[in-house]
């Protein structure tokens, strides 16, 4: 009799229950993160905003499985994660593409598995997911940062993870060009369905991207407001809905800087 007891979806796709890290600095415990908890669905898109060393880095490295030391539970599927897996793709805030490889052979180097036939198609097929069909062969240093930033997303995908975790990874481009980074995201996630967690400090990059807005305090890191963003893509960054968003969450920062709050629509 065959059971399907594993294809239950009663998990979630992303667990996080009482999550705390300290770092030792000179043998001191230093809290970096306070008691997060933080449940994340299959094929949802979270955004992580909070001040300069709240702990938004560190949080995304526990999901990456880059750290290992703390106190909390952290699981994927339910199943409890105790290091880096294949499962789990990155996207940091800087390319980290080798210079010597091309671009075809930096997203090849990100693939783990498969024969050669399936590694040309996989690769292809995820230089065009983010549109560089054309640049496979040209070097790092001959891409723009907007470029670049979309190899490192094709890199992180071509595996096929469950989970793409991105920590600001479009803060060193220009306003234009990070707004058409964003317009990629949300493309590629309706092409792959990958579940999505982006770290900015970039509030509207935060609402125009998230299903959730996750608002952190700062240090020990611990989460201050949870926001649905319940608007329709494409969204429309001037609308009343979006600015009242904004003004929420401005709201909050303001209010933990213990600045007068002026921002009105
Ligand atoms: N390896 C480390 N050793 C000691 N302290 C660390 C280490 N990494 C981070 N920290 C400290 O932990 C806190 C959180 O750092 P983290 O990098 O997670 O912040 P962040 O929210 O990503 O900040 P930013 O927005 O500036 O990137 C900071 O106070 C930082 O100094
Ligand atoms: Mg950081």
């Amino acid at each position: 009799m065959s059971t399907k007891h594993n294809e239950r979806k009663t998990e979630p796709r992303l667990g996080i229950e009482g999550l705390s890290k300290n770092y030792l600095v000179r043998s001191e415990a230093i809290p970096a993160l306070d008691g997060i908890d933080l449940t994340i669905e299959d094929g949802e898109f979270v955004a992580i905003v909070g001040s300069s060393g709240c702990g938004k880095s560190t949080l995304l490295r526990i999901i990456a499985g880059l750290e290992t030391d703390y106190a909390g539970r952290v699981s994927l599927a339910g199943k409890s994660i105790t290091g880096p897996g294949l499962d789990r793709g990155m996207v940091f805030q800087e390319h980290r593409l080798l210079p010597w490889l091309t671009v075809e052979q930096n997203v090849r180097f990100g693939l783990k598995t498969g024969y050669s036939g399936e590694v040309r198609k996989l690769v292809d097929e995820h230089l065009d997911l983010v549109g560089l069909s054309g640049f496979a062969n040209a070097y790092p240093y001959q891409l723009s940062g907007g470029m670049a930033q979309r190899v490192a997303i094709a890199r992180a995908l071509v595996n096929q993870p469950e989970l793409l975790l991105m920590d600001e990874p479009f803060g060193a481009l220009d306003a234009l060009t990070r707004i058409q980074m964003q317009q990629e995201v949300l493309r590629i996630r309706k092409a792959e369905k990958t579940t999505m967690i982006l770290v900015t400090h970039d509030i509207d990059e935060a609402i125009f991207l998230g299903d959730r807005v996750v608002v952190m305090s700062s240090r020990p890191g611990r989460i201050k407001r949870v926001i649905k963003v319940d608007l329709p893509h494409p969204r429309d960054r001037g609308s009343y809905e979006f600015v009242k968003i904004r003004q929420e969450i401005y709201r909050e920062f303001f209010k933990e800087a213990e600045l007068p709050f002026s921002y009105a629509i």
